[in-house]
Parts: C-alpha cells; sequence; structure tokens
C-alpha cells in the first residue's frame, strides 16, 4: 500500500515538473492474469481472469486548447498531437490517440490534455499491460471531460480504441478484467451478454505464480487474428452444414453435444479449433464451481485439461510453455500450471498453496535456468481491486 502511495506522489511531483502545474486526475488500471478461459471471449463465451497488483497510470491536466501532449516516462519518450487529427503512427502513442478516438465516436467532442503514462504492468508479456492503459486513460479522460463514466464504460471505450484505432482485434476480456476487478476474487465474465460475477478465491486458499517463457507475447499478433478468423470460418461451416441455427452469432452457440457431427463436417484444423471453444467454457463453469467448494483436485485437472487443449487443438503454446507447465505439475505444492493470455509467450500461471509459493518459484527456476540457459523472470501476483481514479485538489 505503502510503496503504491509512494509512486503516485513521485509521479504526480514529476508531472508538476514536466509540465509545470499539477495533474488533475490520476487514473490507475490493473493488468490481469486470466485463470481459465482462452481463446473464448471473441466467440462470446465464458472468461475467468483476475485483474492483479500491478496497475498503469495515468495522470492528467486540462488544457484550454485541442492539443495533447504526452509524456510516457517507462519509455523515455514524449509525443504530441491535436484532438482534430487523430493519425494512427504504429506505435505507442497510438493507444493515447485511441483513447480520444473511443470518445469522439461516442459523439464528446474532446479538448486537449497534458498527460503522463508510467506502468508497473510487464510489457509483451500476456498480462494486459495495453489494456490496462487503454482503461486508465478512459477513466482519466473521461473525468477529464467531465463525464460520469462508469468502471464498465470504461472497459468499453478501451476495447473500441485498441479494436477500431490500434488495429487489434482482441474480445473484451482483458478491459473488462482490468476495470472491474475485485480484491481476493476472480471474475466470471459473459463475454456474449458482457455480465460480470465476482468468484472468491481466498476460500480456496491459492497462491498465483507467474514465470515467464522467456518469448515476447508481440510475436504472436499473426497468430492471433488467424484463429480469430478459423473460429468464424468453423462457425460458417457449421452453420451451412446446419448444425449451429442460421442465427448463431459465434462458436458459444455450439455445445458439446454437437462435437460428433461437427468432426464429420468440419476440416480437422476448424474441427480442433472449435473443440477447444466448446470445451473451454465448459472449464470455465466447471473451475468456478470448483473454486467455490476448494476441490483442488479438480482445479488441477481443469488446468492441465485447459493447457492440452491450447496447445493440441488450438496450437498457441510453445515447447518452453509445455516445459515450464509440465515442469510446474511436478512441485510438491502446485495445484495446476497452464499458459495466461493468448498463448505463444509470455507469462506461465501456476496456481500454489501459499506456503509452497517459493520452494516452487526457486524449483522451477532453477530446473528452467538448467534446460534453457538463462534465469527466468517470475512474479507472485494478487487479486486485486479493478480500476479507480483520483481527483486531485489544485
Ligand atoms: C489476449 C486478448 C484477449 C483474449 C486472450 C485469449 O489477451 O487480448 O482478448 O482473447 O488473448 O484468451
Amino acid at each position: 500500500m505503502e510503496a503504491r502511495e509512494s509512486w503516485v506522489e513521485g509521479a504526480c511531483s514529476n508531472f508538476a515538473r514536466d509540465y509545470g502545474r499539477p495533474a488533475r486526475w490520476v487514473a490507475l488500471a490493473p493488468g490481469r492474469v486470466n485463470l481459465i478461459g482462452e481463446h473464448t471471449d471473441y466467440n462470446e463465451g465464458l472468461a475467468l481472469p483476475c485483474a492483479i497488483d500491478r496497475q498503469a497510470m495515468v495522470l492528467a491536466a486540462p488544457r484550454s486548447d485541442r492539443r495533447v501532449r504526452v509524456r510516457a516516462w517507462d519509455l523515455g519518450e514524449t509525443g504530441e498531437f491535436s484532438c482534430d487529427s487523430l493519425v494512427r503512427q504504429g506505435n505507442w502513442l497510438d493507444f493515447v490517440q485511441g483513447a480520444f478516438f473511443a470518445f469522439c465516436e461516442q459523439g464528446i467532442d474532446p479538448h486537449g490534455f497534458d498527460l503522463a503514462i508510467a506502468s508497473r504492468v510487464p510489457l509483451n508479456a500476456g498480462l494486459s499491460s495495453s489494456a490496462a492503459l487503454g482503461v486508465a486513460l478512459a477513466a482519466a479522460l473521461g473525468a477529464g471531460l467531465g463525464l460520469d463514466t462508469s468502471p464498465a464504460e470504461w472497459a468499453r471505450l478501451a476495447h473500441r480504441a485498441e479494436n477500431e484505432f490500434v488495429g487489434v482485434r482482441c474480445g473484451i476480456l482483458d478491459p473488462f478484467a482490468s476495470a472491474l476487478g475485485r480484491e481476493g476474487h476472480a471474475l466470471r465474465i459473459d463475454c456474449r451478454t458482457e455480465t460480470v460475477d465476482a468468484v472468491p478465491i481466498s476460500g480456496a486458499e491459492l497462491a498465483i505464480l507467474l514465470v515467464h517463457s522467456g518469448v515476447e507475447r508481440r510475436l504472436a499478433e499473426g497468430v492471433y487474428d488467424e484463429r480469430v478468423l478459423e473460429c468464424r470460418e468453423a462457425l460458417e461451416a457449421a452453420r451451412r452444414a446446419g448444425i449451429a441455427p442460421a442465427s448463431a452469432r459465434a462458436l458459444r452457440d455450439l455445445e458439446a453435444d454437437h462435437l460428433s457431427q461437427l468432426e464429420e463436417v468440419l476440416e480437422p484444423v476448424a474441427f480442433r479449433r472449435a473443440r477447444h471453444v466448446i470445451g473451454e467454457n465448459v472449464r470455465v463453469e466447471a473451475f468456478c464451481r470448483a473454486l467455490t467448494t476448494g476441490d483442488l483436485d479438480a482445479l488441477g485437472v481443469l488446468l492441465a485439461e485447459g493447457q492440452d487443449s491450447l496447445r493440441e487443438d488450438y496450437a498457441v503454446s510453445t515447447p518452453e510453455i509445455d516445459w515450464l507447465c509440465s515442469s510446474g505439475r511436478e512441485c510438491e505444492g502446485v495445484v495446476g500450471s497452464r499458459l495466461t493470455g493468448a498463448g505463444m509467450g509470455g507469462f506461465t500461471l501456476h496456481l500454489v498453496l501459499p506456503g509452497h509459493l517459493e520452494s516452487v518459484r526457486e524449483r522451477i527456476s532453477e530446473a528452467f535456468q538448467a534446460r534453457f540457459g538463462r534465469r527466468p523472470e517470475s512474479l507472485a501476483v494478487l487479486p486485486s481491486r479493478g480500476a479507480w481514479l483520483e481527483t486531485r485538489s489544485v
């Protein structure tokens, strides 16, 4: 708590130093780790993330003109643009311009701002640093524009910015987790209805350990877009074959009962993608039940099945991730291990009995070093509150 306060206070001093006037609004939005329910969000299915205790921070002060100046302290870079000409540049500034774009698309005419950004969410690691930034921007700018926006609206604005301006086709999982997280809880998100239910994690007495595979997540964008497309094509083929009703909007509309028919008509790759999504939605429901009853064995089985499905059917694992998941499972005190996020790199997730956290971290790290020649980055995270906004008196 104190460390976070001094981080925020330090940032406020830096803002005053850099701009010669104080920040008026400070928004903080966390990264997320997804416990289960992977690649289901853009198929209108179920996911179960929790927000983590690492945030992105946006500081803002209004301007009377239409200029926007931005300082990205961690990158040591600055940027500037006008609210009247938002042009994609293919760099970090697109996320900031995207936030302005999202407000404009809502029919709101923004004015200029002085902004600064800092983040403690690891970048390109599968922990949603970009959604955290997008949500914090939406919160700070919403307040700065005099709007009474809710956390769910921050999430929708961030999603719109990333999809329609930055050009990443991601689903709602990341911004919803970042905006609506709750301390000690995971969030069961129904990505069709956008309903969010908090599921306590503390009941199951679990610690969350993340171990990095050493592969940057951003290398995976092409694969992600390919999977989005393959899912659409699988649905289309299922509709043509009369297995999915004509009204079906997403793979969410297919169920385990459809699998044998699907196997007959779909191309093998399309069938495997559909089987992952159908199975993963079922696993999210089962995982929520197991968390509620504290059934650790069931949690472990579901994580292993999820990882197998992501490797075999969805083809988004890597040798390093597979290796980390199997070696995690061999450690005493590990309930289960899995990739988290889109896959193809970034952190792996290990649910661990709290008393074993440090020994598991040490054992996996040593074994990884012996196998791959470098010590992996690792992080213990807590299920934490979602985004919030502070208005500073000036
Ligand atoms: C990325 C995307 C999310 C989601 C996950 C996979 O994190 O941003 O929308 O699709 O991958 O579950």
